[in-house]
């Protein structure tokens, strides 16, 4: 693969011996994009497809193992249909386009999210791309869909009351809650990447986060490229990370 100076010159300020481990994106600013050229919103949702390969790209090229992505919040059914379904049938066209392009990157697809209350179609082509990927021990490329981190932690709180009524006992502690989870087998993000600006964190992943360290970048999703994950990396990289200890002073 080709790589520009500029890029090179990030690449080599990276201690790949201390990669974030796991990096979340709130993917934002793509209606922003858009209006800029006055284009209807859902060429700037379409433009962000190319963002999300220059992330997903990036991650696998560096040897970061997993990259969550914030897609589809429960908040967004809110938007006009004709945006939701737009984004629904640009979903469905990711997903059908891009196994090929996730196996040869050896990069494994899941998901986080209500998903069942998806729409049939998208949850067809969804469990397909999951399939066909599930093989892959490359990169974890999750993707947040109608995800919404209270949805999340009343679903995880009703699982573990469902099965205490099975046992009769219930454990309630930060580990377990965890393991009920839509993230259960995921570590939590070390990174958390918000584009377009914006100082809020939506109802994404809210008890995965509690440490991980912000970075926030005033690219609107669609102009999002290699070089600002690498540049986010690095901003990463030379954060003191205390955990609420005094750290090394
Ligand atoms: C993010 O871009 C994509 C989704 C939420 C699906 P937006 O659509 O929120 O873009 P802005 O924030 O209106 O610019
Ligand atoms: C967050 O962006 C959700 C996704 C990126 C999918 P929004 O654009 O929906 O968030 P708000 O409304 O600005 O908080
Ligand atoms: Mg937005």
């Amino acid at each position: 693969m080709k790589t520009e100076p500029v890029e090179a010159d990030l690449l080599t300020q990276i201690d790949l011996d201390r990669l974030p481990q796991h990096i979340a994106v709130i993917m934002d600013g793509n209606g922003r994009w858009a209006k800029r050229r006055r284009l209807p919103r859902i060429a700037g949702h379409r433009a962000g497809i190319s963002a999300v390969r220059q992330a997903v790209e990036a991650c696998a090229r560096l040897g970061v193992p997993y990259l969550t992505l914030y897609a589809f919040s429960v908040e967004n059914w809110k938007r006009p249909h004709t945006e939701v379904k737009l984004l629904m049938n640009l979903l469905r066209e990711y997903l059908k386009k891009e196994i090929g392009e996730l196996n040869r990157q050896n990069i494994r697809l899941g998901v986080i999210g209500r998903i069942q209350e998806l729409p049939k179609p998208v949850l067809q082509d969804l469990q397909n791309a999951l399939d066909q990927t599930r093989q892959n021990a490359g990169l974890r490329l999750t993707l947040a869909l109608n995800y919404g981190a209270r949805a999340e932690l009343v679903d995880a709180v009703r699982e573990l009351l469902a099965n205490s009524s099975r046992n009769g006992a219930v454990t309630v502690d930060e580990a377990t809650l965890s393991a009920h989870l839509y993230t259960h087998d995921l570590p939590d993000p070390d990174l958390l990447i918000r584009t377009s600006g914006e100082l809020r964190l939506s109802n994404f992943l809210l008890w995965q986060v509690a440490y991980a360290e912000l970075w926030v970048t005033e690219t609107l999703w669609p102009d999002f490229t290699q070089k600002d994950l690498f540049q986010a990396i690095i901003d990463y990289q030379k954060r003191e990370r205390r955990y609420g200890g005094l750290g090394l002073g």
